[in-house]
């Protein structure tokens, strides 16, 4: 069974529509580790749409788990990470328009950019996983920059408009998958998964993560967040 890390930023998208305290994103967070999720998963963006750098700190001092930071490599954001410590970094793409992360990293163009934070992050104790597209290419570059594992963007898969398209983002995935396996890197995967899309992911042998956010927090307003996670949980 994959660990399932639940990304709980939309938590904060809540708090922040009336800039307030609520709800509670650390109680969030309490909830979902109570519930037996495996890691929490938070994204500090260069805008501070939702979390901050507060919310990070707190989150640093209470998760029992791991906490995985979803992050991009400007240099403010990398220090910030190299302060406050999270167990993890998952290393993404950011553009400030985006309603939410829009692909992999290009580590082709950018590979000693990136290698510079990989190690940098690192040194400082933090694993590195590096978001990208299910192509070979990348997950070669991802060995070769250093990272402990990387994630599979799912978004392709979870977005196909029908069942051909669909087989055919499982057939890269499972592709990348392999390959990454076979330069020893730790696999996980995320983006898009829901209650309905997760299994055929779940089938996949030797992904051993799974990030999930928008679906979890949206059932989570009608069901409640344990249960909403905790349905999840039976589905992986
Ligand atoms: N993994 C990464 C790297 C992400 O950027 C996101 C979105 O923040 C997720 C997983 C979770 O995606 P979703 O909210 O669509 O489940």
């Amino acid at each position: 069974m994959p660990l399932l890390g639940v990304n709980i930023d939309h938590v904060a998208t809540l708090r922040q529509a009336r800039g307030g305290k609520e709800p509670d994103l650390v109680q969030a967070a309490r909830i979902v580790e109570q519930t037996g999720a495996g890691s929490i998963v938070v994204h500090l963006r260069e805008d501070r749409r939702h979390v901050n750098e507060k919310d990070v700190r707190s989150l640093k001092k209470m998760v029992f788990t791991k906490l995985n930071l979803e992050m991009s490599i400007a240099p403010e954001i990398v220090d910030l990470a190299i302060q406050i410590k999270p167990d993890q970094a998952t290393l993404v793409p950011e553009k400030r328009q985006e309603l939410t992360t829009e692909g992999g990293l290009d580590l082709v163009s950018a590979e000693q950019e990136i290698k510079r934070v990989v190690l940098k992050l690192k040194n400082e104790g933090i694993r590195v996983s590096l978001f990208i597209d299910p192509v070979n290419i990348q997950v070669e570059a991802s060995k070769s920059v250093g990272a402990d594992l990387i994630e599979l963007h799912t978004g392709n898969f979870a977005n196909a408009a029908d069942q051909a398209t669909q087989n055919h983002q499982l057939t890269d995935l499972i592709k990348a998958k392999d390959l990454a396996v076979e330069k020893k890197l730790i696999v996980a995967a995320g983006h898009g998964l829901n209650y309905q899309n997760v299994k055929r992911i779940t089938e996949i042998n030797g992904i051993e993560e799974l990030n999930i956010g928008h679906s979890i927090i949206s059932r989570a307003v009608f069901v409640g967040l344990d249960r909403a996670v905790r349905e999840m949980l039976e589905l992986i």
